[in-house]
């Protein structure tokens, strides 16, 4: 199962996950992280981007897990723009190292596949950073979404689409479709890192870390990886029935173990 880290605020988390990071990027400065959109990955972002100075991001790859289908790439809610205005810019990285995948409709009958081919190329993902959606998707694998899909175009869910409506003038300018790393493809990833902040994340993550092991909560396929670490804060974790054995176990990690 996946290892449950209970934290008392946001930028815990962001700190514990950006402290993963500066040591992965030490061992490995080519290292290949999955990177997440959304609110809850900017404590890591910005936690990252206060120790920017001790760390040498130069030659990391990057792979954004998702972006909406037919939505322009200069809108500022496109992911492409939201992953330059909150990790590129303020991580100095290079963007020509940093994916995104391609939700124009030019090319969108290829570019699941054109997705994979580039994580592959650069030698598959040491670290992914996931959020989780009140519908339990990861990336935007949506509820019924395989175990085994890979980067493919999906479409969201009206809730999904209503959570984001937030980032937009209204739900109808939120688009239909996206393009998102599949369940199979998060699964390749070395080590997963899933946060959830807040109470309206708690059913999520009680089913996705102690529910049964189904494609109606996408999340719950972490259960199935051999290095998933999953960060909430309380409010996240009030429905978790083993939240004292989480901490217990936390309390009690050998140091040498990292995340
Ligand atoms: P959020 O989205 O971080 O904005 O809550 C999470 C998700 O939809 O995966």
């Amino acid at each position: 199962m996946a290892e449950v880290i209970i934290v008392e605020s946001k930028d815990a988390a962001g700190a514990l996950v950006a402290e993963e990071i500066a040591a992965l990027v030490a061992a490995k400065p080519t290292a290949v992280l999955g990177l997440a959109t959304g609110s809850t990955p900017l404590p890591v972002y910005r936690a990252l981007a206060e120790r920017r100075d001790s760390m040498d991001l130069s030659k990391i790859t990057g792979f954004a897990l998702d972006e909406y289908v037919g939505l322009p790439v200069e809108h500022p809610e496109s992911y492409r723009s939201v992953i330059n205005r909150e990790v590129v810019e303020p991580l100095g990285l290079d963007p020509d190292r940093i994916h995104v995948p391609n939700g124009s409709l030019e090319t969108i009958e290829h570019a699941g596949a054109d997705y994979e081919a580039a994580i592959e190329a650069a030698g598959g993902i040491d670290l992914q950073i996931l959020g989780i959606g009140t519908t339990g998707h990861i990336g935007f694998n949506e509820p019924g979404s395989s175990f085994a899909s890979r980067t493919r175009v999906k479409t969201l869910t009206e809730q999904t689409r209503r959570d984001n409506a937030r980032f937009f003038d209204s739900e109808d300018d939120v688009p239909m479709h996206c393009i998102t790393q599949g369940l199979g493809t998060i699964h390749r990833a070395r080590h997963l890192v899933l946060l959830a902040f807040g109470e309206g994340k708690a059913p999520a993550i009680a089913g996705a870390v102690e529910g049964p092991v189904t494609a109606s909560l996408p999340g719950s396929a972490l259960q199935l990886h051999e290095r998933a670490t999953v960060i909430v804060d309380e409010a996240a974790a009030s429905q978790l029935k083993n939240a004292d054995y989480y901490r217990h176990s936390y309390a009690n990690k050998p140091t040498w173990q990292g995340l």
